[in-house]
């Protein structure tokens, strides 16, 4: 090795020591100032504005058939169940959100999660998803819903069980309609009406 590179190597060494030692005396100040856990100030995280109620309207695509589906059957129902409502069988999906009904209309996020049918006796599932938007300010934040969606009532009911980006301390509901289904293939469009408080 020639000196000068011992001299860079040097000179990189201590560079990288004096950032090491930096990095961990912020960590040294922090643990200082609080343990596990501390209060902090609402405003640390932006949270001192007002809460705001926002109504979004998009259209669910979940597509069974074709080359392209864009929701898979992952586990089907157990064979030595014999029920009529697909009772054990998991679903994942990852389904594009429209603005209108048409698929051709302007995508503003993906639906994805999975929804598995959890009752015996009528159709019902459980529903766990998070809607990934894409469109303009909501590009990356997420809500995430947990429910049941009862599937042949018009209108079922999910709760939003949080988010994340600009929908942290997300909370609310979605209103999800059938505006189209072929009983053939399972292929539907559902309406959702998201209303959610968010920062
Ligand atoms: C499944 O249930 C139906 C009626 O509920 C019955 O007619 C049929 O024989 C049952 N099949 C099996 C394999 O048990
Ligand atoms: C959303 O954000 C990603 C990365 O942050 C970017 O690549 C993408 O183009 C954005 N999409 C839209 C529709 O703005």
């Amino acid at each position: 090795m020639l000196p000068q590179h011992f001299l860079t190597l040097f000179f990189f060494l201590l560079l990288s020591c004096n950032t090491l030692t930096s990095t961990s005396l912020q960590s040294l100040e922090k643990q200082e100032t609080f343990d596990f856990v501390r209060p902090i100030d609402r405003k640390l995280l932006s949270l001192n504005k007002k809460e705001k109620l926002s109504h979004f309207r998009f259209y669910w695509h979940d597509i069974l058939s074709g080359k392209n589906p864009t929701a898979i059957t992952i586990v089907p129902p157990p064979l030595k169940l014999n029920t009529t409502t697909y009772f054990g069988s998991v679903n994942m999906f990852d389904d594009p959100l429209t603005i209108g009904p048409q698929l051709s209309s302007k995508l503003v996020g993906k639906a994805q999660g999975f929804y598995a049918s959890a009752s015996q006796d009528d159709f019902g599932f459980l529903m766990a998803m998070n809607f990934a938007f894409i469109e303009g300010k909501y590009n990356g934040s997420t809500i995430t819903i947990l429910g049941r969606n009862s599937g042949i009532n018009k209108a079922r009911e999910m709760p939003i069980i949080g988010g994340s980006g600009l929908f942290r301390f997300a909370r609310g509901y979605a209103k999800a309609t059938t505006h189209w289904f072929d009983l053939k293939t399972g292929d539907a469009i559902v309406e959702y009406n998201v209303y959610v408080f968010h920062y």
